[in-house]
């Protein structure tokens, strides 16, 4: 079933004090009439603690930002995915833009990436976005085609049920200028059809599909109105936990 989810990407920020009372007050007043997935993304040195602290919570879940594509061994400062289970993780997030430019992440990278996840009973939050000029010149909806086939498309449908969407246009990613409802709506809707194509209704129908890119407490509502739109991956808005949880209030 397709699952409306708010992701807190917290990137590098946060000194550990800093996180742990973040995640109480997050927790303190999460909504009790809603059946929305909350999954909060720190860093890999506060996950197994921040696990146990929404171990009560069914409906919160913790994430890592990244993992190995390697399984195990001299890879030194490497953090695999049976690491991220083992720490408790419910989720890793794959493929983010920052991920893909300052690391140099390939799709063929992140689909290795992606099998290990899987292979360790964790879901994937696999990310997709174009740049600017790709919009611009008209290539945006192609790329993301790329982005999704190279990445993830090599699975099968029984995996689907292991995998989120983002789709985070890299324009909108900490610039505060955010994707109109409507270029968001469109994009999704283009990656549900080729989930269609691809999977068959089922499996589109019950893929969550995220938007990220500066939302925020004053555009989430619009954004998630819409019908092919299932929640954000949010960054800077998720370190403060009234906006976070204001954010967490839009659907
Ligand atoms: P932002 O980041 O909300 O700060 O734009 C989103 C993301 O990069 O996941």
């Amino acid at each position: 079933m397709r699952k409306n989810i708010v992701v807190g990407n917290w990137k590098m920020n946060l000194k550990r004090e800093d996180a742990l009372v973040l995640v109480s007050e997050v927790l303190s007043q999460l909504p009790k009439d809603k059946d929305t997935e909350v999954v909060f993304a720190p860093c890999f040195l506060y996950l197994y603690k921040i696990a146990k602290m929404c171990n009560d919570f069914e409906r919160v879940k913790v994430s890592a930002q990244n993992c190995s594509k390697e399984g195990k061994g001299a890879f030194t400062g490497e953090v695999s995915a049976e690491m991220v289970t083992t720490s408790n993780g419910d989720y890793v997030i794959i493929g983010h833009s920052e991920r893909r430019e300052y690391f140099k992440e390939t799709n063929a990278d992140l689909a290795e990436k992606v099998n290990k996840v899987l292979a360790n009973n964790l879901k994937v939050i696999f990310c997709c976005g174009e740049r600017l000029t790709q919009r611009e010149n008209g290539t945006h909806f192609n790329w993301i085609k790329q982005q999704l086939s190279e990445g993830i498309f090599h699975l099968d449908s029984n995996d689907f049920t292991n995998i989120v969407i983002a789709y985070e246009p890299i324009w909108a990613i900490g610039t505060g200028i955010t994707a109109t409802s409507e270029q968001a709506q469109e994009m999704h809707g283009f990656i549900r059809s080729i989930l269609n194509e691809k999977y068959g209704s089922k499996i589109a129908e019950n893929s969550s599909i995220l938007y990220g890119g500066s939302c925020n407490p004053g555009n989430a509502k619009e954004l998630f109105i819409q019908k092919d739109i299932d929640g954000g991956l949010i960054g800077g808005a998720s370190l403060k936990s009234d906006d976070f949880l204001a954010i967490i209030n839009s659907f």
